[in-house]
């Protein structure tokens, strides 16, 4: 059982450079906002109506049923008309026109008692109709703003069909890249999670949320969804106290402190008890330590599923603890239509647990001015997709999202990448060149294939058709004849440069319920590509995932792959834009990328163990004593193939020396720093470094600061992202690049449960990725 945390402290910010805040997970009481859910004006309004409610009424408001394409098994109901004119739902979700919502809206709030609107909800999740690259490449832009902006563009789209809430942003961590919904968020850093976290917030509620064009954000899973033990979805999930706190409740912490409205409890069970029914996670953390004020909405069906999970042997008792945990709202399951008022009744649930609830979501539809303006406009609702500014956003997001992973000279010495403009006979290989929806990714919201330029097809456009040869050579999870596979083999001969068009489909193979254990290239496209790099032409890999895929031959044998993601509808150009040169890749990791899956789980700010591996001459399998008793395998390199945090450019950087500047630095003042308001956000480290650009072009750098803690009571990460910068630099430009730290940055959830700064060691890198970088070290006193 987990302890309650003895410490009441309030949020802790670090400031890592200009207008570019991170929230810790510090415990806090209620988020720095007074608007939205938080606005105390609403809570008159919310105790008037309250108090006209039946018990039914009450019940029907945190009921919610999927009237549209189900993204979860069905509920076999369809009688919703009939029980909103009963007031028996209070929201619905999976509807997306404008016709549809005002139709289930009328009846609501025409014909129910007491007019109270429904509030419609969908899975947002990277854009609606304006498809933006997956939120896995999102991430990878390390570019906040661009994100929120992202969340901008699909929340004037969404509401404009009646939309108010989307299920979105997913933050959970993830370190496995077995576990297909990696795709859904932003990897495996707490501190990049929750800039992410909160930019999304941000650009969906935008400055007040009851304007028309803003939406209510939900951070879910709440909480150690990314967990599941195996990268096995819906698996089970132990994650110690510690490592909950400081890893996987910062980026939930941070996307509350931005306002978020709602938060959905996830599927997972947490250390046995189930998280949408634990009273730890949901009660105490949520409610008591952060003051969160908005809706706590299960996961499709999860209220039931804890009968599934064993804590619960019938529908009404699932309910009860679910209940009582602190889910406000049921999703699809019906458990809280059918039993909730019968356990009010009878007194197992009490009624003012009940009339919490119902104010959580009262509070909402108010915020949202869904009293006053409970319809969609239809006549907006057209001209609010796919404007232009969107479409240029998503190339641009598209853009800034891809990772170049290698980049080895071609066949003139020089890197191979960019392509030159000079004619060249281009052979484009794969079956991911124009596939369509597989560029949408999973949870497209509204998104149509014909709204996608392909690759292929902005390909073509670029170096005109009688330079391009375009075939598949096999299908992309399987199929493909032998002649196929020829003919493409054949055309690769005849090229001056290949383009392999590989990776797993964004619809089938990632998102929910696509776990794989294997993270190879589906189908026959690994022997497709052996076959072509064999011809002996330069080849470049343009990778489609939603994950990083296990490829050491090709990152052995390819000279130059780029990691595309899932781009969205602006794939084509986008490529064309960056393969060309006229934008250079700016993305990096955020995710470790695995050699093989025996790897898995891979994540950089691991504990360093007693006995590390850290010699980087470690031969396979292990020589003597000194590398064999170590934490290895035998028959594959620790290290990923890729660090988190790694990208190139078609530029070079040199990082000079990491030097800090700090007066004394005492453990009880940094302490209290967290604590205290004005403290908290000042700085009381500077680490700076000088950036140089090496090569001959103009580029731009995502320059990361990492800190490692030692000699603290509880064992910290090897280490810790603790804030970054993006510089643009001109070729042999130097710039100095200085990041503030605050006390938050030096703060760990101790042996006795509380955030604390301790006597410790602090390194600190001022470097271009997670395993590169020149230390240097300061030490806090007690
Ligand atoms: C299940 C998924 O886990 C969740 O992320 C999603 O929001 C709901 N279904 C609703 O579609």
């Amino acid at each position: 059982m987990m302890r309650k945390s003895c410490a009441t402290v309030t949020i802790a910010v670090l400031l890592v450079c200009a207008g570019l805040e991170a929230q810790s997970g510090a415990p806090a009481s209620a988020p720095d906002v007074r608007t939205g859910i938080y606005d105390p004006s609403l809570d008159a309004r919310v105790e008037t109506l309250l108090r006209r409610m039946t018990l039914e009424e009450k019940v029907g408001q945190v009921v919610q049923y999927s009237a549209g394409q189900p993204t979860g098994p069905g509920t076999n109901r369809t009688d919703y008309e009939d029980m909103i004119a009963k007031g028996q739902i209070g929201a619905l979700f999976n509807i997306s026109t404008a016709k549809e919502t005002n139709r289930y809206q009328r009846i609501a709030v025409e014909k129910s008692r007491l007019k109270i609107p429904i509030i419609f909800g969908l899975d947002v999740i990277h854009g609606f109709r304006t498809v933006f690259p997956v939120p896995l490449a999102l991430a990878s832009t390390w570019d906040p703003a661009l994100v929120e902006q992202t969340a901008r563009v699909a929340a004037r789209e969404a509401s404009a069909t009646g939309i108010r809430w989307t299920f979105s942003p997913m933050v959970d961590i993830a370190r496995d890249a077995r576990w297909g919904r990696i795709t859904e968020g932003a990897g495996e850093d707490p501190f990049l999670g929750s800039e992410m976290a909160a930019a999304y917030v941000r650009g969906y509620q935008g400055t007040r949320l009851d304007e028309p064009d803003s939406i209510a954000a939900c951070a879910k899973h709440f909480v150690g969804y990314g967990a599941a033990e195996g990268g096995r979805d819906y698996n089970t999930t132990e994650i110690s106290e510690h490592t909950l706190r400081q890893i996987y409740l910062p980026p939930f912490r941070a996307a509350v402190n931005a306002g978020a409205a709602t938060i959905m409890s996830a599927f997972n069970s947490l250390n046995g008890v189930p998280a949408s029914a634990n009273p730890f996670t949901l009660r105490q953390v949520l409610r008591e330590e952060w003051g969160f004020r908005g809706v706590v909405d299960s996961d499709w069906e999860s209220v039931r599923e804890v009968i599934q999970h064993g804590i619960a042997n019938d529908r009404a008792t699932a309910a009860r603890k679910a209940f009582l945990a602190g889910v406000d709202m049921d999703m699809a399951s019906s458990v809280y239509h059918d039993h909730l008022g019968q356990l009010v009744s009878s007194g197992q649930v009490p009624q003012e647990r009940l009339d919490e609830s119902v104010r959580n979501v009262l509070r909402l539809k108010f915020a949202l001015g869904l009293f006053e303006h409970p319809y969609a406009d239809e006549a907006r609702e057209a001209q609010a997709m796919l404007r232009p500014d969107g479409v240029s956003l998503a190339r641009t997001a598209a853009e800034r999202s891809f990772v170049l992973l290698k980049n080895s000279p071609g066949p003139n010495s020089a890197p191979l990448l960019p392509l030159s403009n000079s004619g060249q006979r281009i052979a484009l290989i794969g079956p991911l060149a124009d596939d369509l929806p597989s560029a949408l990714g999973s949870w497209a919201g509204l998104g149509r294939g014909e709204d996608v330029v392909s690759f292929q097809a902005a390909l073509a456009k670029h170096v005109g058709e009688q330079n391009l040869i375009h075939l598949k050579g096999v299908g992309a999870t399987g199929g493909g004849s032998d002649e196929d596979l020829a003919a493409a083999v054949a055309a690769s001969a005849r090229a001056d440069v290949v383009i392999l068009a590989l990776g797993e489909p964004g619809g089938e193979m990632t998102g929910e319920a696509t776990s794989r254990a294997f993270l190879g290239l589906p189908g026959r496209q690994q022997e497709l590509l052996e076959k072509i790099v064999a011809t002996g032409k330069p080849v470049v890999l343009v990778l489609f995932s939603g994950r990083p895929l296990t490829l050491p031959w090709a990152f052995e044998h390819v000279p130059a792959v780029l990691a595309a993601w899932l781009p969205g509808i602006q794939a084509g150009p986008a490529l064309v834009r960056t393969l060309y040169g006229e934008s250079s890749t700016t993305g990096k990791l955020v995710v470790s990328w695995p050699r093989s899956v025996g790897q898995e789980p891979l994540y950089y700010n691991a504990l360093n163990t007693g006995r590390p591996a850290d010699k980087s001459d470690l031969t396979n399998p292990p020589g003597g004593s000194d590398d064999t008793y170590v934490s290895r395998y035998i028959d594959e390199r620790n290290d990923p193939q890729f660090p988190f945090g790694y990208g190139l450019s078609y530029t070079t950087f040199r990082y000079g020396s990491t030097e800090i500047n700090a007066s004394e630095l005492k453990a009880s003042g940094l302490t209290a720093g967290l604590h205290d308001g004005a403290a908290r956000t000042r700085a009381v480290l500077t680490a700076s470094a000088d950036v140089t650009n090496t090569g001959s072009r103009p580029g731009e750098e995502i320059v990361q600061l990492y800190v490692r803690l030692n000699g603290t009571s509880v064992a910290q990460p090897v280490r810790a992202l603790k804030g970054f910068q993006r510089i643009l630099l001109a070729p042999g430009e130097t710039k100095k690049v200085t990041f503030a730290l605050v006390p938050d940055a030096f703060a760990l959830w101790n042996d006795r449960n509380q955030w604390v700064v301790e006597q410790e060691k602090v390194t600190v890198w001022i470097s271009p990725d997670s395993a590169h970088g020149a230390p240097a070290t300061v030490q806090i006193l007690p």
